[in-house]
């Protein structure tokens, strides 16, 4: 399989620069703030953990913690999904690579909203899919897909569509035109619909969200979420696939005996406090993201020669475009070198170049707004570009 740029760049300097300017995780918690945080049940669970191997398909109640948490966020009734349509997984990562070695076969397509996050379409390439590209596309008011697009990338047949909602990196939430289309395209098509959710809720006060596909679905969609972005604990290394197709459940879990077996048992304690208080979490993080949105738009007026103001939508993160001279890449090197600021390189989510252009990924690169030191970082950053590129302004 191809290096996964992205990661790759990311070993290279997450833990080396001081200043992060993209991540896409939120503000990370502490152990011992989310020990507090547990309910009476939850502290007994933890204190008389046994560290033996946990439940393949995942601890039952944390299971129902899911369903419940997928149900409330998306405002469906309750019952709408339970536990016996929840699969844990240690990370969305481990899910993403099983969904796509369970699913694909040599000769499949998979067609992907694009630019992607690069586990999303490279599995399925590396088992023999041909990847087809769903373009975003930017207006100056928000990012969003064209039925043009839809229509031309989901053929008949089309194994699975890849949606990535809210996506990493634009922030795009679809609109409900496009979103529509996209269902339906991947209905008629015979499609599976890989929604992967691990932005959501983050992001639903400033645009609504479309309910996920597994709500009030037949079997047909997997919906795809994570403790790592909307809670800030990326470090727990919990994820889960929510589907009613129990057959493909249980090929999941089969799969799965061949990675993790299990989740870590004290990995799913703590992700089962944050369940148990998902909305305190994310109202958390997302008072840190409005704070950091302003802070974003001032600097971006601030700099018009050098970066584009790109449309913030959901999510922890925004994709504006390098106009100063030379790539976003050579920009992102000389600003880790120079000054410390990490800053991730929009090329990094095309490696081979398996997109059709219609984003100049050089140019563009990732700003992550989910963390509480952004105002210092994009301070540091904004010096850097006066120092570097605009000293005789
Ligand atoms: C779109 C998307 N899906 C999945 C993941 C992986 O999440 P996890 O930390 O749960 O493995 C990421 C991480 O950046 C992501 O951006």
């Amino acid at each position: 399989m191809d290096p996964f740029a992205l990661e790759r760049y990311f070993a290279q300097y997450e833990f080396s620069a001081p200043y992060l300017l993209s991540p896409s995780d939120t503000e990370p918690r502490t152990l011992d703030e989310m020990i507090n945080r547990a309910d009476t049940e939850c502290r007994s669970l933890w204190n008389s953990l046994t560290l033996g191997y946990t439940e393949s398909r995942g601890l039952p109640a944390l299971r129902d913690a899911i369903a419940a948490f997928v149900t409330a966020s998306n405002g469906a009734s309750a019952g709408s999904v339970t536990a016996d349509d929840v699969l844990v997984f240690s990370c969305a990562e481990e899910a993403i690579y099983t969904v796509a070695r369970v699913l694909v076969r040599p000769g499949d397509v998979v067609a992907c909203i694009w630019p992607a996050y690069q586990s999303l379409y490279q599995v399925a390439r590396a088992a023999g899919a041909t990847i087809r590209p769903i373009n975003a596309r930017e207006t100056s008011a928000a990012w969003d897909l064209n039925v043009e697009d839809i229509d031309r990338s989901i053929p008949d047949g089309t194994r699975i569509v890849v949606a990535n909602v809210p996506h990493n990196p634009t922030g795009m939430v679809p609109s409900p035109v496009s979103w529509d289309r996209l269902r339906q395209r991947t209905q008629t098509s015979g499609a599976m619909l890989f929604a992967d959710e691990v932005y959501r809720p983050l992001g639903a006060m400033r645009r609504s969200l479309p309910s996920s596909p597994v709500i009030e679905d037949n079997g047909r969609s997997l919906s795809l979420g994570s403790v790592s972005k909307a809670f800030g604990l990326a470090g727990v290394r919990i994820g889960w696939v929510v589907c009613r197709d129990r057959a493909l459940l249980r090929s999941l879990e089969q799969y799965k005996d061949y990675t993790t077996i299990c989740a870590s048992a004290p990995a799913e304690v703590l992700a089962l406090i944050a369940l148990r208080c998902w909305r305190d979490l994310v109202d958390e993080q997302e008072a840190i993201i409005e704070a950091n949105v302003s802070v974003y738009r001032q600097f971006a007026e601030d700099f018009t020669e050098l970066v584009t103001s790109a449309p913030v939508g959901a999510g922890s993160t925004c994709f504006p475009s390098w106009v100063g001279p030379g790539t976003a890449r050579v920009m992102a090197g000389r600003a880790v070198t120079e000054a410390g600021v990490m800053v991730l390189p929009g090329d990094t989510f095309d490696p081979t170049g398996l997109g059709t252009g219609h984003l100049d990924l050089s140019q563009r690169f990732r700003v992550g707004l989910g963390r509480r030191s952004f105002a210092e970082v994009i301070g540091r950053f904004a010096d850097h570009l006066t120092t570097a590129y605009l000293r005789e302004r």
